[in-house]
């Protein structure tokens, strides 16, 4: 069997046998950023390796920088790297505003965090942050006794925290599932030290949950009859460093899987060392559903609180598929690459109870329409979702993408297939989460 090993950007890799490739993606951004902030939290020396070194997660890391904590440059490579925490009392008033840029989990999480430390924060962003919301986080912490001040518009970024007192404890309902909410207020739990209890109708994504157990952070989860609930018990006052690995980003791999299947490599596409976290992977049932031949491989989980595995994913035929709001919360970052499969399956695709998306990084149901019209696509737009009729006609057009990492990588992919001539206005913004992405793609098509 031949064998060709070749170094990509970054920790971007492939290996090709005469049927296959094998690829690595970016570490996970969602958990990239929660091992930052709780290493700087930590008393004593974590060592991360595989971090992401994106745009989102150098924002959050420049924030921690300014509040106090060395924390030494991400590698790019995914290498170790050492961060000594400051402790749960460590962090200091920054002199300067904390710039979030982009990075929506980054300023929600550092607002729990901010609301349970006696310190002086104001948190900005850029026009997308501006303009998304932030009650959802700001009602619970002022509900604990968090002193929050929004600078322009009520609800909205920037936001100034004050030395709130003590926190009081809390038990949230949280109006949509929201991995963000959830953890935010699980953060100003852990750092103001009090007990915290978040129910949403559906899980969201888990991982604060995980890496509180593992740092030592008394953490229960249970079903109940109104959903699923998290509970921080007697938060400890000082916790545990982090060894640990973050897996590659299943959300970055549906990029890849999508091309695989398109039949963008020309053969089957194997991803490496990729999270397989159960709150994160609902869209591979949805993928599948649409006929995507996919092959799911656990390999434990490394040591750490979180499964990985392999995916592979081959050229498949595919068809339409039905996404609800149940399903929503385990698909919200993939949707937009559901929707651009849609275009290419045969039948009527129907994504709908997905409201939420219109309160991301880009409005992505105006987003996917406006693109997918400019295709020449068939879509009917309704206020929670869309519906794509597919089509097996050539596509063209100049993708705009709304400042919107997932709609330039969704559009991307089939901007690198055979036969479609598609431009994206802004290609770098793939940097966000998915450093490589045009490498990775540029170097799969040269196989087929
Ligand atoms: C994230 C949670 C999700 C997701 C986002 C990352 C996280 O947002 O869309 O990309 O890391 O907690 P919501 O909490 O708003 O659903």
């Amino acid at each position: 069997m031949l064998e060709v090993k070749e170094q990509l950007h970054g920790d971007n890799k492939t290996q090709k046998d005469s049927d296959s490739v094998k690829v690595h993606v970016p570490g996970d951004k969602s958990i990239t950023q929660r091992v930052l902030i709780l290493a700087a939290l930590a008393s004593g020396e974590s060592r991360l390796r595989g971090l992401l070194h994106g745009g989102d997660v150098e924002a959050t890391a420049q924030a921690l920088r300014l509040l106090g904590v060395a924390l030494p440059r991400i590698p790019s490579d995914g290498s170790e790297l050492c961060i000594t925490g400051v402790g749960s009392d460590g962090l200091k008033s920054p002199v300067q505003n904390l710039d979030l840029g982009n990075s929506g989990t980054g300023a929600r999480l550092l607002l729990g965090v901010l609301a349970g430390s006696q310190i002086e924060a104001t948190l900005v962003g850029d026009v997308s942050l501006q303009s998304r919301p932030m009650r959802r986080i700001c009602s619970p912490l002022r509900t604990m006794g968090a002193r929050l001040e929004h600078l322009c518009e009520e609800g909205c970024i920037p936001i100034r925290v004050d030395r709130s007192g003590p926190l009081r404890s809390i038990d949230w309902m949280s109006p949509v599932p929201s991995a963000q909410v959830k953890s935010a207020i699980l953060l100003a739990g852990l750092v103001g030290r009090t007990e915290v209890v978040v129910t949403e109708a559906q899980q969201s994504r888990d991982h604060t949950e995980r890496l509180f157990a593992e740092i030592g952070a008394p953490i229960s989860i249970r079903n109940i009859p109104s959903g699923h609930q998290v509970e921080l018990n007697n938060p400890p006052d000082i916790f545990a460093p982090l060894d640990f690995s973050v897996p590659g980003d299943v959300s970055s791999a549906a990029f890849v899987i999508a091309f695989a299947a398109l039949g963008g490599a020309g053969v089957s596409v194997t991803i490496d060392n990729v999270s397989l976290n159960r709150t994160r992977t609902g869209f591979l049932d949805v993928f599948s559903r649409m006929g995507i031949d996919l092959t799911i491989e656990e390999t434990g989980s490394g040591n750490t609180c979180e499964p990985r595995g392999l995916i592979t994913a081959s050229p498949s035929e595919l068809h339409d598929t039905v996404v609800d709001a149940e399903e929503v919360p385990a698909v919200i970052d993939e949707l937009p690459i559901i929707a651009v499969l849609g275009a290419c399956s045969e039948g009527r695709t129907s994504i709908r109870g997905a409201g939420e998306l219109r309160l991301k990084e880009s409005d992505r149901i105006h987003s996917l329409v406006y693109n997918l019209q400019t295709l020449g696509v068939e879509v009917v737009e309704h206020e929670d979702g869309l519906e794509i009729e597919g089509t097996t006609r050539p596509l063209k057009g100049r993708i705009r993408a709304f400042g919107d990492h997932r709609i330039a990588m969704a559009f991307g992919v089939l901007a690198r297939l055979k036969g479609t001539h598609i431009e994206i206005d802004d290609p770098t913004l793939s940097d966000i989460s998915f450093p490589g992405f045009w490498g990775l793609l540029d170097k799969l098509t040269q196989t087929a």
